[in-house]
């Protein structure tokens, strides 16, 4: 059996040799990489593909299970390790330590509570939890019986629950009595009710109780605990063809729909834990914490598939950065002797707005890497991280990747390459960036700015837009054919380092969330006073980017509560993070002759600029653009 370690670069001369191979022959590269896990048939096919298609296979033919490459695998020789480190929401609550075995026996337990609810392979099952390690047990149940996880995260609302619901046709619901955040309670359980309305597809729900509320259960609930208790401990994995599907994640684009990213069991899984493990160089005994939640990608493939995989400890943390103070993040590092620590830049940026004392006040001395993932991290932000944080001895992994990705793609490696603030660096080994032209031709030489693509598969790419592979095949393969394009820009330095610039498309990054800008414009076109309505992103100092919406109303007259009311309206459709910062209400908004709204000038307006726009003359309505700015 190969081992993956042999293959984990500890210095730069490996990772510039495990680079060239895996790029001179990805196949028998990719092929050594994936002995190393446990595959109940092996394949036929390493990789076959087409990106005009777009079609993409990993290990066709293999049979696997991800659950028992995260657990069985590791009982024989670490099955007192604690796996999930759980640190709830209030500092005073029990921490829990889940060892493998106990987790291994927890998840084989909720593996039969689906079984008996009728749940089998290739079933969808929407998750709707708090960050409680029931989450991670369940995720982990629906892979042990081949069943299609989809996780929403638990800040949407019910509308924005229903529709990835109803998009997925999921059979259940896992979701719980209500969750604990700061010093509040969110009532979960009404939420998840509301959305159930209109999707006819569940069957059933599980409910978790959590915070203990007075919750009446409908006719389709049953509680977590007492389908528990009805259930054996023991649940033999089953093989899972490489390509069949493992989890949807939704993910928002430039239309008002959700895209369903599926990701498929193979190639992920050999992703997830190789990225893992060489990004983070993680050693036995270190204790990881990411701070995101599971309801992102970076939950999915960092908190739960690649550090069990790679048999770590993973910390799952309920709360927030700000409960009981802003000292919380440092607080949890000192108790739990955390070596990794792995957040967003916004998280970074709210922090150091506050005394450093709130950082001081805590040994921090087991501290060895810093992470980065979501946005763009400023120098003044890496510098602070750097300092205060990492006292100049952790080396910061600034980590770029996607929902669609899967995994890593752009990152220095612990330690090993070279970091450079602002900089994501060097593409991850068997990844293969480029900078594309306005033409979409490559630039070869280095110094220069592009958009970014790929050029060629790497096993944890996304398969499809689940029920819309025409979209999948316009959004990522159509502007540049023969290559993935994700929607960034970047340009390079005199070394080859990438930077990432930003989004080239109509997604912003607000606090390290991806917002498609048309949504979140269909909902404030629901409000009966608004004609219509344009959104863009623009630079905020803790959030990164946010948001800046014009809207044009029927009647000036009824504008006394507008801007309340739009929120309410973005907050139920979509969630409370995709409220506007700011909004205008305008007369009129700048369009071309074909009606398209020039949201370049927008963009510039909600930067603060007064004139400066470029060429005006080809709008329909270049007068409107010194309106615009005269009431900005
Ligand atoms: C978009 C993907 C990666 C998991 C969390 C977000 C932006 C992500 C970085 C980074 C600059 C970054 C990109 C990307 N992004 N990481 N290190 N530097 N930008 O996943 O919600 O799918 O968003 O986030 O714009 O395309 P996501």
């Amino acid at each position: 059996m190969e081992k993956i370690d042999n293959y984990v670069p500890r210095s730069i001369d490996d990772y510039d040799r495990l680079y060239k191979e895996s790029v001179t022959n990805p196949e028998f590269f990719w092929e050594k990489i994936a002995l190393s896990f446990i595959w109940r048939k092996k394949w036929n096919n390493v990789l076959s593909f087409d990106f005009n298609k777009p079609e993409f296979t990993w290990f066709n033919g293999g049979k696997l299970n991800i659950s028992e490459n995260c657990l069985d695998r590791h009982l024989l020789d670490k099955p007192n390790q604690t796996a999930i480190l759980f640190e709830p929401n209030d500092p005073k609550e029990k921490h829990q330590e889940i060892s493998y075995r106990e987790l291994h026996e927890r998840v084989c337990r909720f593996s039969n509570v689906l079984k008996k609810n009728n749940i089998n392979k290739g079933d969808r099952v929407c998750l709707y939890m708090p960050m409680v390690p029931e989450l991670a047990i369940a995720v982990l149940a629906c892979s042990r019986i081949g069943a299609v996880h989809s996780v929403v995260f638990a800040g949407f609302s019910s509308t924005a629950l229903a529709a990835r619901i109803s998009d997925a046709d999921c059979k259940m619901l896992i979701t719980a009595d209500g969750s604990f955040r700061g010093n509040k309670t969110i009532d979960l359980k009404s939420i998840a009710d509301e959305a159930l309305v209109s999707c006819k597809s569940v069957k059933v729900s599980i409910i978790l109780k959590r915070i203990n509320s007075n919750i009446k259960l409908n006719k389709i609930d049953k509680w977590w605990h007492d389908e528990i208790s009805m259930v054996s401990n023991q649940c033999e994995p089953v093989g899972i063809d490489s390509e069949d599907p493992l989890f949807i994640l939704y993910t928002s684009g430039s239309t008002g729909k959700p895209k369903g990213m599926v990701h498929s069991c193979g190639g992920y899984m050999v992703y997830s834990e190789y990225s893992f493990k060489n990004v983070f160089q993680y050693k036995r005994g270190d204790i990881y914490w990411c701070t995101a939640d599971i309801g992102w990608i970076t939950g999915h493939s960092y908190i739960v598939y690649g550090p069990l995989l790679s048999g770590a400890t993973t910390v799952m943390f309920e709360g927030v950065p700000s409960y009981p103070d802003f000292g919380r993040f440092w607080e949890i590092c000192e108790k739990h002797n955390i070596t990794h620590f792995y957040t967003a830049p916004t998280a970074i940026r709210a922090l150091a707005k506050h005394p450093k004392s709130f950082v001081s006040k805590y040994n921090l001395n087991s501290l060895k890497v810093l992470g980065t993932v979501g946005e763009p991290i400023n120098e003044e932000a890496w510098n602070w991280y750097n300092e205060v944080v990492g006292k100049k001895t952790c080396p910061i992994v600034d980590t770029w990747w996607q929902t669609e990705t899967g995994g890593i793609m752009i990152s220095s490696i612990a330690g090993v390459t070279d970091q450079k603030p602002t900089f994501a660096t060097k593409p991850m080994i068997g990844i293969q960036p480029v900078l594309l032209d306005n033409n979409g031709k490559e630039i070869s030489e280095n110094g220069k700015e592009g958009v970014l693509a790929i050029k060629y598969p790497w096993p944890s790419i996304a398969r499809t837009i689940y029920g819309d592979h025409e979209r999948y095949k316009n959004v990522y393969f159509s502007a540049y054919p023969g290559y993935y394009f994700p929607g960034d820009g970047a340009l390079t330095d005199s070394n080859g380092n990438y930077r990432i610039t930003g989004r080239v498309d109509d997604v912003v990054i607000v606090s390290g969330h991806n917002l498609g800008t048309a949504p979140i414009e269909d909902a404030i076109n629901l409000h009966e006073n608004v004609v219509e309505s344009a959104l863009v992103g623009f630079p905020h100092e803790i959030k990164g980017n946010a948001l800046y919406a014009f809207v044009i109303l029927k009647d000036d007259s009824k504008s006394d509560n507008i801007s309340k009311e739009i929120n309410k309206l973005i907050s139920s459709t979509i969630g409370p993070i995709a409220k506007p910062e700011k909004i205008q209400l305008v007369p009129g908004l700048p369009k071309t002759r074909s009606g398209k709204i020039m949201r370049r000038i927008l963009r510039k307006i909600a930067c603060g600029e007064k004139d400066n726009f470029g060429d005006i003359s080809t709008l329909l309505n270049p007068e409107i653009v010194k309106v615009i700015v005269d009431k900005n």
